[in-house]
């Protein structure tokens, strides 16, 4: 009898492709000349995973996210979430840009209600929840505080805390602690990697930093310029919590500081 062989699949080929990007390609038309901004985006993300998007300033990050997002289409190419192609933007994929988009007039904790008033959910469950994601993101106290009230780090916790209570099937953010000091900036980083484990959720982030790339993500696109390409795949099989003066450390940071350069 013949003995049937025993494959032993990879834990991350188990778990599922819940975005899927073909073939992308973005053509703006400026004045008379056409400016190819990405071209041949190719990849997948498994439910889950926490991958950085890492390129120099103008390869085209920004643009790859908006598409991503929903709120610019492709030129050539599609983006698939789950079974169904993205056409236009939607509560399943909640972006946080760099400047926070805080509602001037709400307070902290109707900032963070927001979106769960325009779905119409219960009120006592949006109290319930509101609270916890205060708790999460340790700005209980200052929930009746105005955005003008309280520093940049603590509104970037309500950008956060404002998207997360929407459980978004796909979290995209844009260099979201960029304008923050350099202490300030590794809190956020920690807060976001305690939710991350915590809650579960797919995130891709746009940066150009690549200390904040290897100290956050699972995956590194590496992105080249003119046209934008995903230059490398790179995946960070570094333990967590990580600790930035190690020599696995230093080696994916100077990986990614040569490609930068290349
Ligand atoms: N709406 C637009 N019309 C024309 N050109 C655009 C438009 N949006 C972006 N671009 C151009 O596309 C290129 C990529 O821009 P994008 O903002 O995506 O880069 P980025 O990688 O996010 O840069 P940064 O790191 O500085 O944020 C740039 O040359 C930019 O001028
Ligand atoms: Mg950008």
């Amino acid at each position: 009898m013949r003995r049937r062989l025993k494959v032993v699949i990879p834990d991350i080929r188990r778990r599922e492709k819940i975005l899927q990007i073909r073939s992308l390609r973005k053509v703006f038309r400026t004045g008379a000349s056409d400016l190819t901004v990405l071209e041949g985006i190719d990849f997948s993300v498994q439910k889950g995973e926490l991958i950085c998007i890492l390129g120099r300033s103008g390869c085209g990050k920004s643009t790859l996210l908006k598409i991503l997002a929903g709120f610019i289409p492709p030129t050539a190419g599609r983006v698939i979430l789950g079974e169904e192609p993205v056409v236009r933007p939607g509560p399943e994929r909640c972006v946080v840009f760099q400047e926070d988009a805080l509602f001037p007039w709400l307070t902290v904790e109707e900032n963070i209600a927001f979106g769960m008033c325009q779905h119409r959910w219960a009120r006592k469950e949006i109290g319930e929840e509101v609270d916890r994601f205060l708790s999460l993101v340790g700005l209980s106290e200052f929930r009746h505080y105005l955005p003008r009230e309280i520093s940049g780090g603590m509104k970037q916790r309500v950008a956060l805390a404002r998207v997360l209570i929407l459980q978004p099937r796909v979290l995209l953010m844009d260099e979201p602690f960029a304008a923050l000091d350099a202490q300030t900036r590794e809190e956020m980083q920690q807060l976001m990697l305690s939710l991350w484990e915590k809650l579960s959720h797919t995130i891709l982030f746009v940066t150009h930093d690549v200390t904040e790339a290897v100290t956050l993500a699972d995956r590194i696109l590496l992105m080249g310029k003119d046209p934008g390409r995903v230059r490398e795949d790179i995946r960070v099989d570094l333990p967590r919590p990580r600790k930035r003066d190690t020599e696995a450390f230093l080696f994916f940071c100077r990986r990614l500081f040569e490609g930068l350069r290349s």
